[in-house]
C-alpha cells in the first residue's frame, strides 16, 4: 500500500485516517461539475440527487441495510447523538419508556447524550458493569432491560482499548425483549466486517474519517419502521430525519470509502492482527511496569493499547512525537486532559496505572518497518519520561 508523503511514524489510525486517493477522485467532481443541490428539482439538482441516491444504496449494501435505512450526517458524534435522542423522544412521546441503558466505556458522543437523557428529560438511566478487559457481559442486559426500557446502547469496538462487545448477543437480547439496540460502530468498518443483521442492531453511527473517507461526515443507519423524533428541525433533507442541505461530495465520498474498505479490510485485517500482536510483544518484553489494556484477542485487529506505571501518558505522547512517532494517549477527543481515562477506571485499572494510558493504533500504510522501529525507541523513550517523572518530583 502506497505510503503518505508526510515523513514520520503515524500510528493513531483510530483519530483519524488518511483519504484515501480513490476516494477523493471520486468526490472532486461534486464540488465542482455536480455541485447542484440535491433538493432542487431542476436537471442540476436531479443530477446531485442521483448520486446522492446511489451513495445511499452502496453504504446500505455494505452494511446490509436497505438504502431506505442510511441517512448521511455531519459526523460519527452527530449520527450518536441523533440516534439517542430522536429514540428517546419518540419513546417519550409515544409513553413507551422512559429507561435507557448503556456502558461506562461509550465515547462521550453516547455517553455525553445518556446523560443530558438523564439530566434535562429525567430518563432513568443504567450504566451496565464491565470487566477488566472493559466488556459488558450481555446476561447483564437481559437482567437491566424492564418493563419501560426504550433503548440498549452498547459500542461494537471501543476506541481507547480495542475490544470487541458482543453486540450480536446483546441484539438478540434485544429483540427477544422488544427493546431497541443502538451501537457506535465509528472505529469498526476498516477492520472488521459489519452487518447490521447479523448484529440484530436497529440504529448505528459511523464516521467516515475512520475508514479512509473525509472528515464532517458520518452515517446514521436506522431500521426502518423504527420510531424516531429527529432532533434538527428544518427541511425535509435524508426524509427528515436529518435536515440540512445535503453534502453530496461527502455522501459520495463516504460510499467510495465503504468500498474501499470492503475490498481491502479482509487481507488488511489479517496483515494488521500480525503487525499488533508484534508490537504488543515488542512492548511487553520490554519495558518494566507496562500491561496491555482491553481483551488480548477479542479486540480490533489494528488496535494497541497500554498502561505505563508512573508515568503521565500526555508526557509519553510528547516526547514520542519528538522521535517522530504519532500516538495517542486513549481516545483523541480527551487528549490534553490529564484526569485518568473514566473507561480505564470502568475497568478497574488503578489511577496510578490509568494516567499512565497509551494508544498505538496502526493502519493500511503501517509497515513492519515502522513497528521495529517504535519497538526499538519506546524503551529508550519510557526510560527517559520515568527519569525525568523521578528528577522533577
Ligand atoms: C467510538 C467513537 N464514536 C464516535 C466518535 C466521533 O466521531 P466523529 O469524529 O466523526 O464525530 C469517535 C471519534 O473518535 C469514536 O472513536
Amino acid at each position: 500500500m502506497e505510503k503518505t508523503s508526510r515523513k514520520g511514524i503515524y500510528l493513531d489510525y483510530s483519530a483519524t485516517t488518511p483519504v484515501a486517493p480513490e476516494v477523493t477522485a471520486a468526490m472532486l467532481p461534486y464540488f465542482t461539475a455536480t455541485f447542484g443541490n440535491a433538493s432542487s428539482t431542476h436537471s442540476f439538482g436531479r443530477e446531485a440527487a442521483a448520486a446522492l441516491d446511489e451513495a445511499h444504496s452502496v453504504v446500505g449494501c455494505a452494511i446490509g441495510a436497505r438504502a431506505s435505512e442510511i441517512t448521511f450526517t455531519g459526523c460519527g458524534t452527530e449520527a450518536d447523538n441523533l440516534a439517542l435522542r430522536g429514540v428517546a423522544f419518540a419513546a417519550r412521546k409515544n409513553g413507551r419508556g422512559n429507561h435507557i441503558i448503556s456502558s461506562p466505556i461509550e465515547h462521550h458522543a453516547v455517553e455525553g447524550t445518556v446523560h443530558q437523557l438523564h439530566d434535562l428529560f429525567g430518563f432513568d438511566i443504567t450504566m451496565l458493569p464491565v470487566d477488566g478487559y472493559g466488556r459488558v457481559d450481555p446476561d447483564d442486559v437481559r437482567r437491566a432491560i424492564r418493563p419501560n426500557t426504550a433503548l440498549v446502547s452498547v459500542m461494537l469496538g471501543n476506541n481507547e482499548v480495542g475490544t470487541i462487545q458482543q453486540v450480536g448477543e446483546i441484539g438478540l437480547i434485544c429483540r427477544e425483549r422488544g427493546v431497541l439496540l443502538h451501537t457506535d460502530a465509528v472505529q469498526a468498518p476498516a477492520y472488521m466486517p459489519i452487518d447490521v443483521n447479523a448484529l440484530h442492531v436497529d440504529l448505528m453511527a459511523l464516521s467516515s474519517h475512520k475508514f479512509y473517507g473525509p472528515k464532517g461526515s458520518g452515517v446514521l443507519y436506522m431500521r426502518d419502521g423504527t420510531p424516531y423524533i429527529p432532533t434538527l428541525t428544518g427541511g425535509g433533507h435524508e426524509r427528515g430525519r436529518r435536515p440540512g442541505t445535503v453534502s453530496v461530495a461527502n455522501a459520495v465520498g463516504t460510499a467510495a470509502a465503504i468500498k474501499y474498505v470492503s475490498a481491502r479490510r479482509d487481507e488488511q485485517a489479517a496483515r494488521l492482527a500480525v503487525l499488533r500482536e508484534r508490537l504488543i510483544a515488542g512492548v511487553l518484553n520490554s519495558v518494566q511496569d507496562v500491561q496491555l489494556t482491553g481483551h488480548p484477542s477479542d479486540r480490533m485487529a489494528h488496535h494497541t493499547s497500554f498502561v505505563f506505571k508512573g508515568i503521565d501518558g500526555e508526557t509519553l505522547l510528547m516526547a514520542l512525537d519528538v522521535e517522530g512517532i504519532a500516538v495517542s494517549t486513549g481516545s483523541a477527543c480527551t487528549s490534553g486532559n490529564p484526569e485518568p481515562s473514566p473507561v480505564l477506571l470502568a475497568m478497574g485499572i488503578p489511577v496510578e496505572w490509568a494516567l499512565g494510558g497509551l494508544r498505538m493504533t496502526l493502519g493500511y500504510h503501517t509497515t513492519q518497518d515502522d513497528i521495529d522501529a517504535v519497538i526499538a525507541k519506546l524503551p529508550f523513550v519510557v526510560e527517559q519520561v520515568r527519569k525525568a517523572a523521578i528528577e522533577f518530583a
